[in-house]
């Protein structure tokens, strides 16, 4: 099934997200429901707080950049309570989107090496060090989480540029190419 992806403006996108545990209902269903929505709206990472869930989840699917580059990992998962331990490396800038600001792309600076923590969908824990494009799309997927979008990540200047563009995609203001929903 296909789910609204809630768009900038909403305050389920400023709501800090709770851990999970093994109990919480239909946990299989809502992670295949969330990598349809994503392959759906062309994304290549979605969170739980971007279809209406202030639950500490978010799915990466970096598949298809690995046929094209095998220095980029095959990595296809959802990612259960993760955490960043330790950031390393030079800061980095990359264009970046997001499903909930849909029509923006910006460039964002961010750690280049991170060090992660998360459970997989059998709830077994996993440590790894990553980088590149998984560790950029880690990095933007665990903002969700805490309520950071990328832009946030923008500086003064450049965010009063897209100031005005922010306004109208919170008013639905954006070409149509996913169901959505609104602040109301
Ligand atoms: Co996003």
């Amino acid at each position: 099934m296909i789910l609204p992806i809630y768009i900038y403006g909403h305050p389920v996108l400023r709501t800090e997200s709770k851990n999970i545990t093994e109990s919480y209902p239909d946990l299989d269903k809502l992670i295949h429901n969330m990598f349809q929505t994503m392959y759906h709206a062309h994304g290549i990472g979605i969170s739980a707080p971007q279809v209406g869930l202030s639950i500490s989840l978010f799915l990466i699917d970096l598949t298809p950049y690995h046929e094209e580059d095998p220095a980029i990992p095959n990595i296809k998962k959802a990612f259960i309570n993760p955490l960043i331990i330790k950031e390393s490396g030079p800061e980095e800038a990359h264009n970046e989107g997001c499903l909930s600001i849909p029509g923006l792309r910006e460039d964002v600076n961010r750690k280049s090496e991170i060090s992660i923590e998360y459970l997989d969908v059998n709830f077994k824990k996993h440590t790894e060090d990553i980088d590149g494009l998984y560790a950029r799309v880690f990095q933007h997927e665990y903002d969700h989480l805490n309520g950071v979008l990328f832009i946030d990540h923008l500086s003064p200047v450049k965010k009063n540029i897209v100031n005005r563009k922010l306004i109208k995609i919170g008013k639905g203001k954006f070409e149509d190419l996913y169901p959505t929903v609104l602040r109301k």
